[in-house]
């Protein structure tokens, strides 16, 4: 497996070369658009054990579309859908489907953290904006990233209230428990042809990262498909963007599926991690949450000398995480465990990832040629093969 990888590890080194103009503090919430926010936020506490958290819409006066805060642990997902025909949002919904319009990001000053990035060549989505209420305020501010997805800066630290201010607290009687999800590891971006490149220097050159892993073409690929991914971070490693471009191979690659049914770049997965994937995935399986098919029994076989190779030992029972589909990567840190879920709305877009690391810092190029697999035999049942 070692072929495949392209790992440059030192990476307190490879950070260092990140520029500080923009620290970050972690990612701050992860906003959709959706057809149904209403249904949406109760898929979303049902089946990932998500909390109700804060609300906005008709009910706080707001006249034009309706927000549902979602929060598991440090993870927030806000779901909006547009309340009437003339919101921008009705356009975005027919062109992309449901998906993420934002990938907020906390800082500690958010007019600085888009003047820093204005000034390098990001394109503004909205100026340095201050927020009031009686908790106290916020000031956010955005910029563009690839297709019609923005970044925006959250600024928090002078605010008390439930999320941002115009929200309520959202009290429900119905309150799943949670599932186990912790943090965002990850979330990865699809972008066009030749546009990879174009990519990694916004993010280099206006946000300050590093590209600290790369895969080619011919590491990523099965008998039939093919892309390519770079893995950009910030500088303190708590912001982790991979991102893939399409690659040509015998058939349709899965990103080119995704620009097909998404029409245009945008985020393609978010990995969320656990502590206990184990529980976390049985949890998730037992409230119909679908993922990707199992590996085969050789994959599985494979296991224990990909670890050994490295000298690790896995704590797991291997029978648990095959039963659960759970798959197994290593490298000279450590392993980690993941999971892909198939595509969570009608369209083959958007993903979700459940990931435990146990000391790995990659993110399982060795079981990319699985996954791959895996995707192909979903493409081919769906004819985008
Ligand atoms: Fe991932």
């Amino acid at each position: 497996m070692s072929k495949i990888k392209n790992v440059e590890y030192g990476l307190e080194k490879i950070f260092k070369d990140a520029k500080d103009f923009l620290p970050l503090l972690g990612t701050d919430y992860v906003e959709f658009i959706v057809g149904n926010a209403k249904q949406a936020a109760h898929f979303y506490k049902t089946a990932f054990g998500f909390q109700s958290y804060a609300y906005k819409g008709l009910e706080t006066g707001c006249k034009d579309y309706a927000s549902y805060v979602v929060k598991q642990d440090k993870i927030r997902i806000v779901l909006t859908t547009p309340l009437n025909q003339d919101s921008w949002m009705n356009e975005h919904l027919s062109k992309h489907g449901d998906g993420v319009k934002v990938v907020a990001l906390w800082v500690d000053d958010a007019k600085k953290s888009w003047e820093e990035t204005t000034k390098r060549g990001a394109k503004s989505y909205m100026e340095p904006t201050v927020e009031k209420d009686e908790h106290g305020e916020i000031v956010r501010a955005g910029i563009y990233t690839y297709g019609e997805t923005v970044h925006i800066f959250v600024e928090r630290k002078n605010y008390t209230g439930v999320f941002l201010p115009g929200y309520k607290k959202w009290e429900s009687e119905y309150n799943p428990e949670p599932m186990g999800l912790k943090f965002i590891d990850h979330m990865v971006g699809n972008v066009g042809w030749n546009e990879m490149d174009i990519w990694v220097k916004y993010y280099e050159d206006v946000m300050g990262f590093v590209n600290f892993l790369s895969f080619d073409d011919k590491q990523i690929t099965t008998e039939y498909s093919a892309l390519m991914s770079k893995v950009m971070s910030n500088g303190n490693g708590r912001i982790k963007f991979p991102i893939n471009e399409p690659a040509e191979g015998k058939k349709k690659s899965q990103i080119e599926e995704y620009l097909d049914f998404y029409n245009g770049p945008g985020v393609q997965h978010i990995a969320v991690a656990s502590n206990d994937i184990i529980d976390t995935v049985a949890k998730m399986r037992a409230k119909g949450v679908e993922f990707l098919s199992t590996p085969p029994d050789d994959y599985y076989k494979s296991v224990p000398k990909r670890l050994s190779d490295h000298n690790h030992e896995l704590e797991e029972d291997i029978e648990k995480l095959k039963s659960l589909g759970i798959m197994i990567d290593a490298d000279e840190e450590g392993y980690l465990l993941q999971i892909f879920t198939k595509p969570i709305e009608d369209r083959p877009t958007l993903f979700f990832e459940i990931i435990q690391r146990m000391g790995a810092r990659g993110f399982g190029a060795g079981n990319f040629k699985a996954l791959f697999e895996a995707i192909e035999r979903e493409q081919e049942n769906r004819g985008t093969l």
